[in-house]
């Protein structure tokens, strides 16, 4: 396919229209002309189907000081507490002002109502119709944006790589249709959210391939504790189907897990039993499904009053009837799944990355607020109150910097040809892998498979690729590099990270390894 070349001029770019995306244009836009760029349609982003709700101290029986405590436990030892201080200080005045802007979240009475997740000492959850509290949030965000005239959006566009002139962003080279365009700003924002895709089993959209990641990190950016996943214990298990997610807020409402024989195991595991952190679950559901030699375990609510179950849990409801399975008379066969990414765009509080010019807020970005695992129902959070920041930084910083006027139009080198049907081919086998080698249990030898196996595609790391399929293999191939190499660094097992040939927290466990990529191109790591 020949492309046209363009270019554009704008004063801020944001990359992502998910809840942090979209919180950051909101902030840009009385300050100049935002462009938000989005591959797929508007909504389609990890905050659409959110479930189990947003945490944020404002129960009468809650107190900040308490959610503080309670991320800080759930990260393990590697949270950064002035990051977590912002998220727990901020996030109130952020739910607040969502709510004036037409977020309508769950009420019981006239008072809004709070739920309980896993590792909250509270009950600190707001749900929005049960379990669609993302679209909601999606939806009046997406409202509000629209009120800006200032804000133009362009969705189903890919971004190929940021563009860095003198060691400075100034825009982003994408492909809209059959135009290649070249956009010039004062400062560009990632919210481009995770990674999930990059493993076979997974929550996560078709969107979230870690294109920001790999973006920044060819940028030159920072990048930071990047062998940190999170998997979710509970992803329907109905083969052919999705990963559709389970709430842990099921669990939170008296849902239990039961083994292959129907008798519950997790207080075997861990005094919270079905309460305990994401990663001792998931480890315990591996170590129950290896016992009873089967694929997944079940999530019971059959003992809870049906009526309540299809009163909070509408969508899971409907979704788990068109697999047959009516949840409010059968157990679920569930099992775990790639969830989310602690790491990310090493940034400080006010979303600055390493590299002038560019931000990052939401998942793509690493602030340090969820440490070494994070704690549920944070990340929604996140996006509001970091993506507001990033946002006044944007401001800030592109007040202080003149745009390009020569602006170069950007001729793409000619773009390397994918034998046809191999970008998915190898896009199957490098999320087999990830999930395989890489997954809820690693060792040396499985990452030193893992790492043997994906450098049969290292010629594509560098290839210039132009259609979004092979955008985000190549962009996946990155990002799976840089957590192995993560991974093999760290020699203990903190947080979600967990080695089974170093099954404790070892001398050195504190560090935090952050990845760059080296003037030869290869990767070099610190920390
Ligand atoms: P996203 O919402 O994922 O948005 C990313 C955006 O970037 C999308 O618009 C995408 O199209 C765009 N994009 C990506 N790459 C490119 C590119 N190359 N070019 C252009 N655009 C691009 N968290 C909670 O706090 N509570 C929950 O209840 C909860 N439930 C969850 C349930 C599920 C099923 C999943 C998957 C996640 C859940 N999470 C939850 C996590 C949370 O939803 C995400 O971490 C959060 O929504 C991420 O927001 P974001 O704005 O950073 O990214
Ligand atoms: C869930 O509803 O279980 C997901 C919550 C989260 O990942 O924060």
């Amino acid at each position: 396919m020949s492309f046209i070349s363009r270019v554009r001029r704008t004063d801020y770019i944001v990359i992502g229209s998910g809840v942090a995306g979209l919180r950051a244009a909101i902030e840009l836009a009385p300050f100049g002309r935002v462009l938000v760029v989005t591959k797929d349609k508007p909504s389609e982003s990890s905050t659409e189907y959110a479930q189990g709700g947003v945490a944020v101290a404002l129960s009468d029986d809650d107190e900040v000081s308490f959610h503080y405590r309670d991320t800080l436990k759930a990260g393990d030892g590697l949270c950064r507490s002035e990051a977590v201080r912002t998220l727990v200080e901020e996030g109130p005045d952020r739910i607040t002002e969502l709510i004036n802007w037409g977020t309508q979240f769950d009420k019981k009475g006239f008072s809004l109502a709070f739920t309980q997740e896993a590792a909250h000492s509270r009950r600190r959850i707001l749900s929005a119709k049960g379990d669609s509290t993302g679209k909601e949030i999606e939806r009046s965000l997406l409202r509000k944006v629209r009120n800006f005239k200032n804000i133009t959006r362009y969705s189903h566009s890919c971004t190929v790589d940021l563009i860095v002139e003198d060691g400075i962003c100034t825009g982003v080279l994408l492909v809209r249709g059959d135009e290649l365009i070249a956009c010039y700003a004062r400062a560009v924002i990632l919210a481009t959210g995770g990674a999930g895709r990059l493993f076979s089993r997974t929550t996560n959209p078709p969107v979230a391939t870690g294109d920001g990641i790999a973006m920044g990190y060819r940028a030159g950016a920072v990048v930071e504790d990047m062998e940190f996943i999170q998997f979710h214990p509970t992803s329907l298990f109905v083969p052919g189907a999705p990963q559709f997610l389970l709430s842990e807020a099921m669990r939170g409402e008296g849902a239990v897990l039961r083994n292959q024989n129907g008798k519950r195991f997790m207080s075997r595991y861990h005094p919270d039993a079905e309460l305990a952190p994401r990663d001792v679950v998931c480890r315990a559901i591996l170590s129950e499904m290896v016992r009873t030699r089967t694929k997944y375990v079940h999530l019971d609510l059959t003992h809870i009053e049906p009526a309540f179950i299809k009163k909070r849990f509408p969508r899971i409801y409907t979704t788990c009837l068109s697999f047959n399975i009516n949840i409010t008379e059968k157990p679920i066969p569930v099992s775990p799944s790639a969830h989310y990414i602690m790491g990310g765009i090493k940034t400080n509080i006010n979303g600055e990355s390493s590299l002038k010019g560019l931000f990052a807020a939401g998942e793509v970005a690493c602030t340090g607020i969820h440490g070494a695992n994070r704690l549920a129902s944070n990340s929604l959070l996140e996006g509001l109150v970091f993506g507001a920041r990033a946002g006044q930084a944007a401001v800030k910083y592109g007040e202080t910097v003149n745009l390009p006027r020569n602006l170069k139009r950007i001729t793409h080198p000619e773009a390397y040809e994918i034998k046809k049907g191999n970008t998915e081919k190898i896009r199957d086998n490098l999320r087999k892998i990830m999930w395989q080698k890489v997954g809820i249990i690693r060792c040396e030898k499985s990452l030193l498979q893992a790492q043997k196996k994906l450098s049969a595609w290292k010629h594509l790391l560098s290839a210039s690729l132009l259609t979004r399929p092979d955008l985000e293999l190549k962009n996946m191939l990155t990002v799976s590099q840089i957590i192995l190499t993560s991974a093999l660094l760290r020699q203990n097992s903190v947080g979600a990270h967990y080695r089974s040939d170093y099954k404790e927290k070892t001398k050195g466990w504190r560090r935090h390894i952050r990845i760059k990529q080296a003037k030869d191109g290869e990767i070099e790591a610190k920390g």
